[in-house]
């Protein structure tokens, strides 16, 4: 049985000082001692520090939105896996279709991310999907295979890894997947996993969901067999609302 996992990415909103009283709304919002479902915070870098103080003691973890797949070195304005580890982080997301669209990330560099971050010991949440035009086209499935293929080329262990399946189109534009259509694509996903990985392997792999998950859509969505869970953008600046897809996780 797979545990399910939500995870709230802030994405670039929040000062430090905001961020840490949205977690402690979070916190309270869950109630002490809460152990549902596995449950992720992705502040800004600026805030995970703050953020993880918070949380420090529950069940809640820290998560980075980005990494770099360098030790250390000259990248100005990067942030590379040992310092993320070192604020107590326990997993990165790779590949936000945001940083594949606006930051020039490819399925290659996300590759190196995952491995360095695979290797370094950070838990991996790495992203597929595909945009509207792409789905019209009807490349969906082969464009989230190789999106899978590509990104894991070379690793041998996921079992630190969770995918999350966002399609561009359901992100930030109040359009959700109906429970139907992601779950075709996870089915698909997890079929590619057997393909590389084998049926024990690809029974344990989480797969989430992300775009547009809200309370009123959230136990439909993760009433689905593959579906394992949520990343979870505007929602999850609201604890109210993100407290409740949480719960709604955690009843599935
Ligand atoms: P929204 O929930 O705002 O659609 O964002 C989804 C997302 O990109 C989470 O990573």
């Amino acid at each position: 049985m797979r545990k399910k996992i939500v995870v709230g990415n802030w994405k670039m909103n929040n000062t430090i000082a905001e961020s840490v009283q949205l977690a402690q709304d979070v916190l309270a919002q869950l109630g002490e001692g809460f152990s549902g479902c596995e449950v992720g915070l992705s502040p800004t870098f600026l805030a995970l520090q703050a953020v993880g103080t918070v949380i420090e003691g529950s069940s809640v973890q820290l998560v980075a939105q980005n990494c770099h797949y360098e030790n250390d070195g000259a990248f100005t304005g990067e942030i590379s896996v040992r310092m993320i580890k070192a604020t107590g982080c326990s997993y990165v997301i790779i590949g936000h279709s945001e940083r594949r669209q606006y930051f020039g990330e490819t399925n290659s560099t996300v590759n190196l991310k995952v491995k360095k971050a695979l290797n370094d010991g950070l838990k991996v949440i790495m992203c597929v999907g595909e945009t509207l035009e792409e789905r019209e086209a009807g490349v969906t499935g082969a464009l989230v295979s190789s999106q899978v293929r590509e990104g894991l080329d070379g690793i041998d262990d996921i079992s630190s890894l969770v995918i999350a399946y966002e399609p561009v189109w359901a992100i930030g534009t109040g359009k959700t997947a109906s429970a139907a259509q992601a779950e075709e694509v996870h089915d698909l996903i997890r079929t590619v996993v057997v393909k590389l990985y084998g049926e024990a392997v690809a029974s344990e792999l989480r797969i989430q969901y992300g775009g547009s998950v809200k309370p009123s859509n959230a136990a439909e969505l993760f009433a689905m067999p593959n579906i394992d869970g949520g990343l979870i953008g505007g929602a999850s600046l609201n604890a109210a609302d993100f407290a409740a897809i949480v719960k709604a996780a955690s009843e599935c």
